[in-house]
């Protein structure tokens, strides 16, 4: 498992596989020689990634805000390795704007689907698996109109505590992302530069992250079996800035 290999021959599930974040997580981790099942709710998407791919790969489509398609998948999924979600459904807006429905989608994807992948495929993760969830910094670096997005990035962390105590033996860690330039921002437009130059000049790290950042996150969490119930900040220290 460590000698820089470490997804050789493995199975991984990548939840969110249909763009961005999990299409590079899934890019890589073909590339390292892993069979990965790409799941997400977009089935199109998800073929668009296998197309990419370099090894072994299926389609299962997954939507977390319904129990009964993670309950589907799971008996589809079958034994696997490691199993990754970067999924989110973000709902951002002031406070006198939210809709329930939207919020409930928000703590769906970030955290009752996490939860419910555990419940439901717990039992079949390999000896030494493990599932990795992401958060992000503004959890911890709460700002107006981004209520939800920091209390459901701040469930995740402590779920992901509780479930590496509950499904132990199997690890349980999550990922937590600064300002990442994986295609999220575009929507910003012709601002989207000033604001991540911005964003650079403000971290510690002076920079902002690229999904590679992200996928070494990944690939360590995966990797170290003394690892679990942590959240590793991939965020350029923006958390303390
Ligand atoms: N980028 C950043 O600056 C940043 C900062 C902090 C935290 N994060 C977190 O890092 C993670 C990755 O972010 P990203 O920028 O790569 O992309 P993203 O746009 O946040 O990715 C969201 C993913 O969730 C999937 N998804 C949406 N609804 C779903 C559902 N009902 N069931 C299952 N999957 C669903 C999407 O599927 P489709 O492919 O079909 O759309 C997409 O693959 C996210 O959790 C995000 O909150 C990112």
């Amino acid at each position: 498992m460590s000698d820089g290999t470490p997804l050789q021959g493995q199975r991984l599930v990548v939840v969110g596989a249909g763009s961005r974040t999990g299409r590079a997580l899934a890019r890589a981790a073909s590339a390292a020689g892993a069979a990965v099942v790409l799941a997400g709710p977009d089935p199109r998407k998800l073929e668009w990634t296998a197309g990419e791919l370099t090894g072994p790969s299926e389609v299962i489509a997954l939507d977390l805000t319904d129990e009964h398609s993670i309950a589907g998948f799971a008996r589809r999924a079958g034994r696997f390795d490691h199993l990754v979600s970067t999924a989110a459904m973000p709902a951002n807006g002031p406070l006198k704007d939210l809709e329930l429905a939207d919020v409930q989608r928000a703590f769906a994807a970030k955290v009752i689907g996490p939860m419910l992948l555990a419940k439901h495929l717990a039992g079949q993760v390999s000896e030494r698996g493990s599932f990795t969830f992401f958060s992000g910094v503004a959890a911890w670096r709460p700002a107006p109109a981004r209520t939800v997005m920091a209390t459901t990035n701040g469930a995740l962390a402590f779920l992901v505590q509780a479930l590496a105590v509950e499904i132990a033996p199997v690890r349980v860690n999550a990922v937590s992302p600064g300002i990442v330039d994986t295609g999220s921002w575009d929507g910003l437009g012709a601002d989207k530069e000033a604001f991540l130059r911005g964003v650079a000049e403000r971290n510690p790290a002076r920079r902002v992250g690229s999904p590679e950042d992200l996928v070494k996150a990944v690939f360590y969490a995966i990797d170290n079996p003394y690892v679990t119930g942590t959240v590793l900040h991939v965020d350029g220290g923006g958390r303390l800035a």
